[in-house]
Parts: structure tokens; C-alpha cells; sequence
């Protein structure tokens, strides 16, 4: 349970962190799409440890392979799946978890659900998973570039460190001119520095991630339980490490009156109805209003830290525990495409929900 997400775009993620492989299979892709392993492969890349000394030193090339669903170049419509095999497992930086829970890890939660847990990398709860969602992710993006949407997610904070950065003009290519995938240079070297000085000192650090997604329909969403927003939470949460989510004004809307918060009603020079202030964050009731959507995502520091610190064995004796092994001293910068390929899913299954339902829209 808890493997599969979304309705109409349906994914199911497999694959253990010293597995042979992790993968997907995407059900319920629209067929004759084009899909472009090239394109698929460089949101790999993005998410792929490896990348700076900002990131886990494991070396996977993370090869994306299509196993079905695809006829010259085109999506058949039938089941798309596809694998990242695992290359650079290293078994031995784990044995001391067999015995001792690392603390907030899924360690002990797993063991204590399922009396069993694949140990090595953190198994199932390893955000080596997430590359299978960065593989379906591209697919989604495939789906809301025909419809016009475009996502983009950057790191907006590292602990008290925080951009400042323009939502209607950022681009992706300011978003990859740096190791951090901070588009505010200055903030980004800033960031830079504080993760690796952490790091250094076998410590970690969280921080804010912010998305966008442009050029999204005013009728993406539904009432009660589908709610776009709703949907969003649950994919964002669903990412290891994640902490919190915001839409819109989020927690700092609280402070405010409803004659600043409310977003007035326009109509622009082409009759098109806008809102003069964006509180909302482009959702209303949750449906998209055809405002910006504008989301973030907290990160808490990373677990696994190279300092000792108090834990207990399976059977409850007290003891401590150093992290051994490769980890990310900040997750950020690593979770900026996974961010991006969930929202990507969301927005991909609403557009497709809307179509199924509402088809003459
Ligand atoms: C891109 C990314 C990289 C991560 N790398 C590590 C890591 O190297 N070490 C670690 O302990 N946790 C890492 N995590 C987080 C763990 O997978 C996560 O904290 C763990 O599964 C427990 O889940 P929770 O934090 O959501 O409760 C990473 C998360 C992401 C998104």
C-alpha cells in the first residue's frame, strides 16, 4: 500500500535504495505522446547524487531505460514503465543500522509497522525512490507543455539565508546557473557556503523550497476532497524530508486583514478576469483561478549526520550512533526536480481529470 498516486495519470513507484533498481509504471498516459528519453534523462541529472560537494558522493549514473508503453518515440497509451538500475550500492556503511534505529530516519517507524525493512540506504524510504518520480515527472511535463504550464521550483531558503527572487521572471536557466539552484547569485553563494561549512563539520541543514507553475487554465481542481491544493500537499509531503507546505500567503496570510488578503477582481484589455494581488496563490476553492500558482515546501536538515548522538538497538538498549556512509549535508538542492516532477504529476492528472469530465471546456 501507499505505492501508487494520482487518478487518471496513475503512478506506481518500486525499488529499494540498494535494490537492483528502482522504477515506475505510469498508467493512464494519453497515447501518441512524445517521449523523448533525452529529455527524460536530464531531469535525472538534476536529481542524480554527485552533482557538487553540496551533494552525497554515492556515484550513480541514473540511466533511465523504457521498458514499455513507447512505439517509435511515441507513448502507446498502454502501461509506460521505467527503470534507473543501482550501481554504486555499498552494503557495509549499514550494518550498524541493522541493530540501532538512526534517529529521524524511517528506521525505527518501518521496523515498528512491518516487524522487516530493507536496512541498507534506508531501503523503500531512501529518496533514491524519488528518481522514479523524477522519471514519471518528465513524462507529466510532456502532457502540460501541449496545454501551455510551465513549473519551476528553486531553493528560497537555507536556514535564515533567503532569496529574494522574482516570480514572473525567473527562468530555469537561472535556476541551474548555480550548485545550489538558487537564481539570486549572490544569496546562492552565499547558501553555498553554509552547507558546506556544515557539512565539513558532519552536520546538516534544511530550509524553503519555492514553485511556481505558469500558464495554468482557470479549471484545474475539484471540490471537497480533490481540491488542486489538497492534492499538491499530499504530493509535496510525500517527499522524504519534507516538513511543511504553504499555498499561496500561507502561515504569513494569518497576520493579515481580509481587506488586504482578498484578491480583488479585474478585467484585463482582453476581458480576461484576473486578480490584482495573488494571496491565493492561484487557487480558489480549490481550482485554479488562471493566476500563478505559487507553492512552498519545507526541509528539515538532513538525518544522517556524522556526529554521535543517543539512539537505542532493536531491543530498546540505550546506546549512540555515528552516520557512516554518503549523505547529503542539505537536501535542497537535490530536491528542487522532485519538487518540480510532483507538481508536474498533479498538474498532469487535474488536466486530465478536467478533460474526462468536462471535455468540451
Ligand atoms: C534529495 C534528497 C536527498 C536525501 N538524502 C538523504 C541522505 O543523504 N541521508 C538521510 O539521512 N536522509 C536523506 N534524505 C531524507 C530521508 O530520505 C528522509 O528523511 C527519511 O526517509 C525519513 O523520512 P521523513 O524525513 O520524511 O520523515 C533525502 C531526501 C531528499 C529529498
Amino acid at each position: 500500500m501507499g505505492n501508487t498516486f494520482g487518478q487518471v495519470f496513475r503512478v506506481t513507484t518500486f525499488g529499494e535504495s540498494h535494490g537492483p533498481a528502482v522504477g515506475v509504471v505510469i498508467d493512464g498516459c494519453p497515447p501518441r505522446l512524445p517521449i523523448v528519453l533525452a529529455e527524460i534523462q536530464t531531469q535525472l541529472d538534476r536529481r542524480k547524487p554527485g552533482q557538487s560537494r553540496l551533494t552525497t558522493q554515492r556515484q550513480e549514473s541514473d540511466q533511465v531505460e523504457i521498458l514499455s508503453g513507447v512505439d517509435q518515440g511515441l507513448s502507446t497509451g498502454t502501461s509506460l514503465a521505467m527503470m534507473i538500475r543501482n550501481a554504486d550500492a555499498r552494503s557495509k556503511d549499514y550494518s550498524e543500522m541493522r541493530d540501532k534505529y538512526r534517529p529521524s530516519h524511517a528506521d525505527y517507524s518501518y521496523q515498528a509497522k512491518y516487524g522487516i525493512r530493507s536496512v541498507e540506504g534506508g531501503g523503500r524510504a531512501s529518496a533514491r525512490e524519488t528518481a522514479a518520480r523524477v522519471a514519471a515527472g518528465a513524462v507529466a511535463d510532456q502532457i502540460l507543455r501541449n496545454a501551455g504550464i510551465e513549473v519551476l521550483a528553486w531553493v528560497e531558503s537555507v536556514q535564515d539565508l533567503r532569496a529574494e527572487v522574482n516570480d514572473e521572471t525567473v527562468t530555469a536557466e537561472d535556476i541551474e546557473a548555480n550548485d545550489v539552484r538558487c537564481p539570486d547569485a549572490a544569496m546562492a553563494e552565499r547558501m553555498f557556503e553554509r552547507i558546506d561549512a556544515v557539512r565539513k563539520d558532519g552536520d546538516s541543514v534544511g530550509g524553503v523550497l519555492r514553485a511556481i507553475a505558469r500558464g495554468v487554465p482557470p479549471h484545474l481542481g475539484a471540490p471537497v476532497f480533490d481540491k488542486l491544493e489538497a492534492d499538491l500537499a499530499k504530493a509535496m509531503l510525500s517527499i522524504p524530508a519534507s516538513k511543511g507546505f504553504e499555498v499561496g500567503s500561507g502561515f504569513a496570510g494569518t497576520t493579515m486583514l481580509g481587506s488586504e488578503h482578498n484578491d480583488a477582481f479585474y478585467a484585463d484589455a482582453s476581458g480576461r478576469i484576473r486578480t490584482r494581488s495573488n494571496h491565493s496563490g492561484g487557487i480558489q476553492g480549490g481550482i485554479s483561478n488562471g493566476e500563478l500558482i505559487t507553492l512552498r515546501v519545507a526541509f528539515k536538515p538532513t538525518a544522517t549526520i556524522l556526529k554521535e548522538q543517543e539512539t537505542v538497538t532493536k531491543d530498546g538498549k540505550s546506546t549512540t550512533i555515528k552516520g557512516r556512509g554518503r549523505h547529503d549535508p542539505c537536501v535542497l538542492p537535490r530536491a528542487v526536480p522532485i519538487v518540480e516532477a510532483m507538481f508536474r504529476l498533479v498538474l498532469a492528472d487535474h488536466l486530465l481529470m478536467h478533460r474526462a469530465q468536462v471535455a468540451s471546456i
